[in-house]
């Protein structure tokens, strides 16, 4: 197998150490082959794309959680060179890891940094979200700690109906007036979030989004409008025009993922191409006999003798131990095969049938395409009762991540 352009996040280039085949052992110090594969071109043109659907709108690239498990610097540099202006993070530290690796777009903490984050926030020049007076006063006394030139830009977060974090409609006016009156901060942005746009035809959307209006309205009969209004996740920038504002914060789709599984066939959604694929080799293959039973607990029983291959990842990297129950398969040889017996920590069994040619070293997909078969993100979460973002975020650091 050769698998052009590899490198890693860091980053050495790939080097053939050890004299095998598969890209994890071609760069040094990895020696499991069990990998996930990051398309950084598919990232790219992701971000390229709902530029295109959202202009004029501006697209703040959402990194958090490690980028969704794909990694976060390398995805937002490549979120950038689709058109991202803006990067989202969860924690002050995700965005110092940005900062740290040279990135130096606005970046956006997406919820109110804990006083004790405040002066790391102000040092690195992220953009804080407040909501509260207690975030509002801890910003000022980092600011007031270091000096700063310039204004601090800060974006409000308002509350219109997800009930998660953000000031109700009326005290984020209250907050509105502190920030303005304060000549060392500027009130750069106003925004929500939506808690239901992966359902295109659920209402409560448009009632978030009058509810944010009525904000808008409010400051600026003050005199008071935030040049960066937004309130669009990815299901709300791909499919609900009247929630795009300024600024879209899409997170998911970047990555090639649908906000919901019942929302790949729009027409805005299609173009996405999925950006990560987990891949192992097959590290142990042999004929068990009719009648045995596989894994822990030798529930899963053979009907036929069979060739089970060993394939060594397991719930340790974030294959959830149901997968098998739950009819989860893997790809080898261009074929779905089933997941045979419980996952477990370290290694899964595959039943790859009666006299099949299946042998150590043959490529295993578990998320991704192999010749005309492709295991999707959405296909684990559908099984597993979840969502693909769960899937991607729980990858573990333990599998190297390879750039293509
Ligand atoms: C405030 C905020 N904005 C945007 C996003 C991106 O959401 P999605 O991945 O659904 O596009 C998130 C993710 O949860 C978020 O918390």
């Amino acid at each position: 197998m050769s698998t052009p352009g590899l490198s890693r996040l860091g980053s050495r280039p790939a080097e053939d150490v050890h004299g095998y085949s598969s890209p994890v052992k071609r760069v040094a110090g990895w020696l499991r082959p069990a990998w996930v594969e990051v398309d950084l071109a598919a990232v790219t043109a992701n971000v390229a794309h709902i530029c295109e659907v959202v202009a004029p709108s501006v697209v703040c690239a959402v990194v958090k959680a490690d980028g969704y498990g794909h990694g976060a610097v390398p995805v937002a540099r490549a979120a950038v060179a689709g058109g991202a202006g803006h990067l989202g993070v969860a924690l002050a530290e995700e965005g110092h890891e940005l900062r740290q690796a040279g990135v130096d777009v606005p970046v956006i903490v997406l919820s109110e940094p804990a006083p004790e984050a405040m002066r790391l926030v102000v040092e690195d020049k992220l953009t804080p979200t407040i909501y509260t007076e207690r975030g509002l006063a801890a910003l000022l006394g980092a600011v007031a700690a270091q000096d700063r030139a310039a204004a601090v830009p800060l974006h409000l977060k308002v509350d219109t109906g997800m009930h998660r974090v953000g000031a109700s409609p009326a005290y984020v006016l209250e907050l509105a007036r502190a920030v303005v009156a304060n000549p060392v901060l500027a009130l750069e942005g106003l925004y929500t979030h939506l808690a239901v746009a992966d359902d295109p035809a659920d209402p409560y959307t448009q009632e978030q989004l009058a509810s944010f209006d009525g904000v808008i309205g409010a400051l600026a009969a003050g005199g008071t409008r935030p040049f960066l209004l937004h309130a669009a996740n990815s299901a709300g920038a791909l499919v609900h025009p009247g929630s795009r504002y300024q600024m879209v914060r899409p997170g998911i789709a970047i990555y090639g993922l649908a906000p919901a599984s019942s929302m790949r066939g729009h027409p805005s959604v299609r173009p996405l191409r999925p950006a990560l694929s987990f891949k192992a080799e097959v590290s142990y293959a042999k004929e068990v006999a009719a009648g045995e039973g596989l894994s822990y607990g030798l529930r899963y029983r053979l009907s036929a003798s069979s060739v089970i291959a060993t394939v060594p990842v397991g719930y340790a990297d974030g294959a959830p131990r149901r997968l098998s129950e739950v009819g989860g398969q893997v790809l080898i040889g261009g074929h779905r095969r089933p997941i045979a017996g419980s996952v477990t920590m370290d290694q899964i069994l595959v039943d790859c049938g009666p006299g099949a040619g299946v042998k150590a070293g043959d490529e295993v997909v578990l998320i991704g395409r192999q010749g005309d078969e492709e295991v999707t993100a959405w296909e684990w979460a559908e099984r597993l009762g979840t969502i693909a973002y769960e899937v991607t975020c729980a990858l573990s650091p333990r599998l190297p991540r390879i750039y293509t």
